[in-house]
């Protein structure tokens, strides 16, 4: 008899579920996106499927082997559109100002040390118009923030926020419920 063999929700999320995430953003084709701690690309390999060949998506993170795999698989998946970028503890994005169209800053803020330099480094690099994609998760534990705190600290490096929408996302190779903050550059 025939084997079925059913996708994972991961591989669901890779080919379809995790694109129409990213479009429901506003992502779009030919943007130019920034996925800041991108680990192995839950979010970097269904934004490249998004933004075509026209597109990049720049994939930055601090672990060397995170960021192999990843490459591993943009390779054999023929994603030519994403860039590698090895960064350090000590964050110093390489970018000209006004460069992407979209910053991607999923489950990482609780991890980094200085996050009003990160943050305001966004800034910098996204264009006119640009949107900060945020998921704060961790913020309470780990950062002793509520979501309110999170916003304003944004919007203290520039930001306007512009809504908090209740999605269905990937967190750590799972499905999960939860909260995610939209920011733009005006
Ligand atoms: C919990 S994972 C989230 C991965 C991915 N964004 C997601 O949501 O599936 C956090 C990632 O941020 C990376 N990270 C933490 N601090 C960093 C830093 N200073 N510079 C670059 N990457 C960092 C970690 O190496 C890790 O891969």
């Amino acid at each position: 008899m025939k084997k079925i063999k059913i996708p994972s929700e991961y591989e669901q999320w890779i080919d379809s579920s995790g694109i129409t995430f990213l479009q429901s953003l506003g992502m779009n084709t030919n943007y130019f996106v920034l996925d800041f701690g991108c680990r192995h690309g839950t979010y970097t390999i269904p934004a490249a499927k998004v933004v075509g060949n026209d597109g990049r998506v720049y994939a930055v993170d601090k672990d060397i082997s995170a960021l192999d795999t990843l490459m591993k698989t943009a390779d054999e998946l023929d994603l030519e559109n994403v860039k590698r970028f090895d960064s350090s503890e000590n964050i110093h994005l390489p970018f000209d100002t006004a460069t992407f169209d979209m910053v991607l800053l999923f489950d990482v803020l609780h991890l980094v040390e200085n996050r009003r330099s990160l943050i305001s480094q966004l800034y910098n690099v996204l264009k006119h118009q640009g949107t900060l994609v945020l998921y704060p998760r961790h913020h309470e534990e780990h950062m002793q923030m509520s979501l309110d705190e999170v916003i304003k600290m944004a919007e203290r490096s520039g930001f306007h926020f512009a809504m908090k929408t209740y999605k269905q996302l990937m967190h750590d190779d799972q499905l999960i419920q939860d909260w995610v903050l939209i920011f733009h550059k005006h």
